[in-house]
């Protein structure tokens, strides 16, 4: 039996590097997949590849700082399968003019700040808003979100990025102990260095080996890697996880 058979999951961030990878796992385990992701064309190209798998997969574009956006999503999804029993939150702002831009407390410009806030916390609360009241429907579900280690170990650089981390961390402990006794079970999975192949390729390797100075394993982490353990969490084998933000980090941090 595969662990999401006739399950349905939807993911907001699921065309990305570990989006991808959660997203193919997902209808490897025989979920019906619900793509979302702020390129419509990416999530297309995913849902595809999921179904060239032989899976089941819807793709479409949705943008996480928008609630219409987010209702839009949820009704599609719905729609196309009836019901919603899991969801995987991962979108996070990674361009450039955010990513680089969140230098350190006393240099950023709290446009910066804005902008993360935005999509990494207040975008997740949002889509927590949107999606308790489907997974009740269904007599209760699970939650994913994707926080990082960047929450817990108290980088130089990055503060906006690590703040909206943390935040999420405390959203994970609240959805868990509001809803945990009518079914909903809310996890986080931090994530360490995870690079995909189209991005490892193009990374420099003095770059790789300062990540990989920072971890106890050997290499660096892979999208396979957090998809594993975020479609542990949505299956009926996490039933009694609950409440956790669960590190898959080659040993960045021991917590
Ligand atoms: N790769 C790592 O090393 C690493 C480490 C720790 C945590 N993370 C977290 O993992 C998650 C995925 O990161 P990734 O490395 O796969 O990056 P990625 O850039 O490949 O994926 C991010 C995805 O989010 C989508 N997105 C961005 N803003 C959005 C919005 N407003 N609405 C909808 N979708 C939006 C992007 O289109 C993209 O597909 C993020 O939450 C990130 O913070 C990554």
């Amino acid at each position: 039996m595969k662990r999401l058979e006739g399950r349905t999951v939807l993911l907001f961030g699921g065309a990305g590097g570990i989006g991808s990878a959660v997203s193919l796992r997902a209808g490897a385990e025989g979920a019906n997949v619900v793509v979302g992701s702020r390129q419509h064309d990416h999530a297309t190209a995913v849902a595809a590849e999921v179904e060239a798998n032989g899976g089941t997969a819807l793709g479409l574009g949705v943008d996480i700082r928008s609630e219409t956006s987010i209702d839009a999503a949820v009704d599609a999804a719905i729609a196309a399968f009836g019901g919603i029993d899991a969801v995987h939150v991962n979108a996070a702002d990674m361009s450039p003019e955010t990513i680089q831009a969140d230098t350190d407390a006393a240099a950023i410009d709290l446009d910066v700040f804005d902008r993360s806030v935005r999509t990494n916390l207040r975008g997740y609360l949002a889509c927590t808003q949107r999606v308790i009241p489907v997974l009740l429907a269904r007599g209760g579900g699970a939650i994913v979100y994707t926080s990082s280690a960047a929450a817990f170990v108290g980088e130089p650089e990055r503060p906006a990025y690590a703040i909206t981390k943390a935040g999420l961390n405390s959203l994970v402990w609240h959805v868990a102990s509001r809803w945990g006794k009518e079914g909903i079970r809310a996890n986080a999975v931090a994530p360490g260095p995870t690079v995909s192949a189209a991005v490892d390729s193009v990374l420099p390797d003095s770059y790789k080996q300062e990540m990989l100075a920072t971890l106890r394993s050997p290499r660096l982490g892979k999208p396979e890697d957090i998809a594993a353990m975020v479609v542990l969490l949505l299956s009926s084998e996490g039933e009694w996880v609950n409440g956790q933000v669960i590190s898959v980090d080659g040993g960045r941090t021991l917590r």
